[in-house]
Order: structure tokens, then sequence, then C-alpha cells
């Protein structure tokens, strides 16, 4: 495999500290964009392609990836408008959007497949989704455009299923919970690349395209947002059991760095599968009417409320 990219020590940011009681939020950085592709893998029928700084502004850092086989094309997870312009133009090096074949989306999420209708405009792709969002995901389209998603989505079931690409497959793999209730990676087996969405995700202040060098470190980076987006422990243990069993050199997640090669993707796994998450941190206090201070409220009675903060 050729690993286009140096690599490098991540930084040493700290992990916030979540207050008592209340779930973490994660933090969200943007990066600038050179719209660069990263190569993570390339033979003369097969190539697979990351784009990590298309994300300008206040979207969070996210990820997209192409892979290529014999002429066929996949770009999964493009995200959304703020990623549709620069990510169209990055692409058409590599492959023209009118020849694209398939546009897949690990779930419904906005930084997933909000940019539905460009691409139902401006190529002719199969939509590939979940079969719970099958339905959902054509209201990103507007009424006009109807017509234009007829016959071109494509329903995922639960227990997965190939695509075919010329002579390959991509295969989509269960990972229901973690976060959306339809979920799917995608695992190409010529690259043995896994492409896991929100799984692995991490916030990174740079260089989202180099593989973490140090698991340690980098756990703080993927903590807070694992710990609040994912389900909860006892789906991340049956994933991580199924994951094992594949034969994976890098696990590409939609935000951050990606995790390659066994040992680290096993200290990954190792880390994932004992992770507390979602509804296993939830109680009663996180389910309580929010109570504002009366007094607070009267003071202001001439002036339109402003968002008050519940005590
Ligand atoms: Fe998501
Ligand atoms: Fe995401």
């Amino acid at each position: 495999m050729q690993v286009a990219h140096t690599v490098s020590q991540e930084g040493s940011r700290p992990a916030t500290t979540p207050e008592q009681g209340v779930l973490p939020t994660p933090k969200l950085s943007g990066v600038k964009h050179s719209m660069q592709a990263n190569i993570l893998f390339q033979n003369d029928e097969h190539m697979v392609l990351t784009f990590t700084d298309l994300v300008t502004g206040e979207g969070i850092q996210s990820n997209q990836i192409v892979v290529i086989q014999e002429g066929h094309s996949a770009i999964f997870d493009p995200g959304g408008d703020l990623t549709y312009m620069p990510l169209s133009m990055a692409i058409t090096k590599y492959v023209k959007i009118k020849d694209i074949d398939y546009v897949i989306a690990s779930h419904q999420d906005p930084d997933i497949i909000s940019s539905l209708d460009k691409w139902l405009m401006y190529s002719n792709a199969k939509i590939v989704v979940s079969k719970l969002w099958e339905r959902f995901v054509p209201h990103l389209v507007p009424g006009y455009m109807k017509e234009k998603a007829e016959g071109r989505m494509v329903a995922i079931p639960d227990q997965g299923m190939y695509i075919p690409m010329g002579h390959s497959v991509i295969k989509a793999i269960p990972a229901h919970f973690l976060h959306s209730v339809g979920n799917f990676h995608f695992y190409d087996p010529v690259s043995k690349i896994l492409f896991s969405g929100d799984v692995g995700a991490s916030m990174v202040d740079e260089h989202p395209e180099r593989p973490v060098r140090n698991f340690d470190r980098h756990i703080p980076k993927m903590q807070g947002f694992h710990e609040r987006y994912m389900v909860s422990n006892k789906v991340c243990r049956l994933w991580a059991k199924m994951i094992r069993n594949m034969d994976i050199e890098m696990i590409v997640p939609q935000h951050g760095r990606p995790i390659q090669g066994k040992e680290m993707i096993n200290k990954f796994l190792d880390w994932f599968e004992t992770l507390e998450c979602g509804i296993d941190k939830l109680t009663q206090h996180h389910y309580r009417v929010p109570q504002y201070n009366r007094n607070q409220i009267n003071e202001k009675k001439d002036e339109p409320l402003s968002l008050l903060s519940p005590m």
C-alpha cells in the first residue's frame, strides 16, 4: 500500500473535563483548505483518496473519501453545502462528476449528506443509504427536484450488503447506533480500508490527514465526542467484536485522523469496547425541567427576554 502523507506526532492539548452531571459537548475545529487529495492507496485499477481540509469556518472538520475502481467511482459522506463546491472541484482531477457511480452515506446527518440536491442535480450517481433513511433524506431535496431522486435511491438493508464496483465490491458493514439508528461503515477489500463514519472521529487542531502515532495522547481528542454521540457500550462491544474478525489496514473516520496498522487498530478497539457512552452515562439529572430564577426574569420585564441559562 502506498501511503502518500508524511506522519508526525499529534499535539498534546489536554482533555476538557466535563462538568459533573453535564453531558460533554465536543469542541469543533475549522481548518484552512488547500483542496489537496491524500492518496491512501493506488495501483493500476484502484485508488483511494481522502480530502480533509475542504470545510472552512464554523463547520466541523470532515473527511470525504473517494474510491475509484476500473473507472467506477464512489464518494463517501460528501457533506453539505459547505463542502459541495470545493469537493466537486477537487475530485474532477480524478473523476468527472457526471460519471460518479455512487454517493454513499454512512447515515443521515447534515455533515454527511445534506448536499444531496447538488449530487442529484449534477451527477447521475445512485444514492446509497440505510433503508431507515431512504425516505427521509429526500426531504433535503426541493420539491421541484423530486423527479431527480426517482429511481436513484438504494436502500441498504439492516444486515448490510455488497455494492458492486467493477470487478470488486464495497462492503456495507452494520454500525447501527454508532451513532445513528440506521448506520453503516464501508469496507474496501482491495485497500483493506474501513470508512468508519463517526466512529473513531477525533477533533484535532491541525493535520487531520496524518495517522495517529501516539494512541494515549490521541484519546482526549476522541473521548468527549464518543461519550456524547455513541449510543451505548453494548453496541461498541458488538461492533468491535465484528471488526476484530476483519482484515483491516486502516480505519478512516469522517472527522480527524486515520488509525493505521493492526497494532494501532487493536489499541483503538481495546479503548472503544470499554468506552462508557451515551445512555450508559445518563441519570435522572439529565432529565429535569429547566428552572429559572423568577427575579432575574422580573427585572427584565420591560425588555424582551434574552436567552437565559437554567440555574
Ligand atoms: Fe453523525
Ligand atoms: Fe460526523
